[in-house]
């Protein structure tokens, strides 16, 4: 049964529009590949398609570097196609969420080149942050890009511009009038081609607070806001609270106003997903009070270890938090910006994660590739493209493993992906992966998702609450069990090597590896695997 709005539980597709399907061989994907493999995902059982970045770019950073926030890259098709995507995805019972970049543009976007030709104190220059050097020389403030490096460029009269990302991303300077109207034009735009909602990305990042104010410890910040940095968790903690250009309280106004244009379109159910990396934790409640965006994402479960005193903590923590401003998670494992899931935790965990997440209250987001259990991708140094690989000269690898097109079908890459080269390389390591393969296998990973994801939508949404069986910090003796109960339907992880075996009864309805085993009121749960029992 659907739940109302859509939205509220939905399983939601992540499509990287540049990996998933070439449709003309120039080893790109492309609008019309992703049109046509449509009835693919729809086949998954998923609510919506969520797109990363199409629209015109020099593509310095995956198309996250927008020169023209309404219209189509030449690369992925034209707006036509654009049209013909969503009408086809909605015949098809799809939801279509696109994304939106409203912290930087593209120094392509017509409007940066205006302010390099406007000069200081202008108007034009006024739409991003644009500064002269400190009287010593220095940059105007200490802020260390994300990408790396300085967060400051020098264009040729002498004046900085801050980019928090890729030097060739301007950061736009939402105190412009020009910037909020701009945006709320591009909100209608593609809302009037007929898309159901939008995911915002650096959604936290808009406001920038004392921009000419030195950060006492720009270095420990920047590692603090890197994940793939080890660091003491308290010195991170007590870090991120004070970075000066995320989760401001001006990005909420912002947000309040998008909202009422979103509810302008009535029943259409417009909704929005924040990108918001924000500490304390209960911080990201604010994106989604009832006047504000409808979903924030959790990016918990992107780094978690396999443990279940780890899962228990960060996954009971989140349902609570957003029942504190009644309203559900979200859920992710693995996105274009991470390592994905099989790499970090291993396919069998990854499995056993993806089917127990699949029962939790809320929304879930797939990243495509993500139900074939594909691994990262292995790239020669010398095909990356990620900014953050060039920007550190190689000190972090980036995240183009993530982003490897998607193996379809055949014995040897491009599987079928493309007629030409792949922008990637792509593994013939892959050809027991392809979905031609594990279409033809019962237990293949891919059926595993197809299945549960119908069982989800039969058995599992509508029932919010959720009552925790076991957990370490939850009265279990067994350290490798994790088990909550939804209404009719418990689900179990074990997380341990060996079986376990729990009194329960009912009849078993999936479970992601080896055979369950069941008689007089008990079950044996497999190792590493999950599985639900329906009451
Ligand atoms: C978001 C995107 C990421 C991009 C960055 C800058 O985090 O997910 O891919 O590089 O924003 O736009
Ligand atoms: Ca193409």
């Amino acid at each position: 049964m659907k739940s109302s709005p859509w939205w509220k539980e939905a399983t939601i597709y992540q499509i990287y529009p540049r990996s998933f399907f070439d449709s003309n061989g120039d080893g790109e994907g492309d609008l019309p590949g992703v049109t046509s493999k449509l009835e693919y995902v729809k086949s998954l059982g998923v609510d919506a398609i969520w797109l990363s970045p199409f629209y015109t770019s020099p593509n310095k950073d995956g198309g996250y570097d927008v020169a023209d926030p309404r219209d189509v890259d030449p690369r992925f098709g034209n707006l036509a196609d654009a049209k013909k995507m969503i009408d086809v995805a909605h015949s098809l019972d799809l939801r279509v969420l696109v994304d939106v970049v409203p912290n930087h543009f593209s120094d392509q976007h017509v409007w940066f080149q205006e302010a390099l030709r406007a000069g200081r104190g202008s108007a034009e220059r006024s739409r991003f942050h644009f500064y002269d050097a400190n009287p010593d020389g220095t940059l105007p403030n200490n802020w260390i890009s994300l990408f790396g490096g300085p967060s400051w460029t020098q264009v040729a009269d002498g004046q900085f511009y801050l980019h928090l990302f890729d030097s060739s991303q301007p950061d736009l300077n939402w105190e412009s009038p020009d910037v909020a109207a701009d945006f709320e034009t591009t909100l209608r735009f593609w809302l009037d081609l007929g898309v159901d909602g939008f995911r915002i990305d650096v959604a936290h990042g808009l406001v920038k607070e004392d921009v000419l104010k030195d950060h006492p410890d720009p270095q420990g910040l920047s590692d603090a806001l890197r994940l793939d940095m080890p660091m003491d968790p308290e010195k991170r903690y007590a870090l991120l609270p004070t970075v000066p250009f995320f989760d401001r309280q001006g990005v909420h106004e912002i947000y309040r106003k998008w909202r009422s244009l979103f509810d302008s379109y009535g029943d259409r159910d417009v909704m929005a997903v924040a990108e918001a990396w924000v500490h304390p934790p209960v911080n990201a409640t604010r994106y989604v009070r009832p006047d504000e965006l409808h979903q924030v994402f959790n990016f918990d479960l992107l780094d978690a270890s396999f443990n279940s005193e780890h899962l228990y903590d960060v996954m009971s923590r989140s349902i609570e938090l957003m029942k504190s401003v009644n309203t559900l998670p979200t859920w992710a494992l693995s996105n274009h910006d991470s390592p994905r899931v099989a790499s970090r935790v291993g396919e069998q965990q990854s499995r056993a994660l993806a089917l127990f997440v699949f029962g939790l209250p809320g929304s879930t987001y797939i990243y495509a590739g993500q139900e074939l259990g594909l691994p990262d991708g292995v790239i020669p140094d010398e095909s990356r493209q990620d900014p953050i690989y060039l920007r550190t000269q190689g000190l972090q690898k980036g995240r183009d493993g993530a982003r490897v097109p998607l193996p379809w079908n055949g014995d040897k890459a491009p599987f079928g992906f493309t007629s030409g080269t792949p922008w990637l390389p792509m593994q013939d390591s892959w050809k027991e992966l392809t979905v031609e393969k594990q279409l033809a296998e019962p237990k293949s990973s891919l059926n595993l998702y197809r299945n549960a994801l119908n069982l989800r939508a039969e058995h599992l949404v509508n029932n919010v609450e959720i009552e925790w069986l076991e957990s370490p910090l939850h009265g279990s003796k067994n350290p490798s069990l994790l088990a909550y109960r939804r209404g009719n339907v418990s689900v179990y992880m074990n997380l341990g090597e060996s079986l376990v075996e729990v009194e329960v009864t009912g009849k078993v309805l999936i479970v992601s590896a080896g055979t369950p085993d069941g008689r007089d009121g008990k079950i044996t749960i497999p190792a590493i695997s999950t599985m639900w029992v329906q009451h």
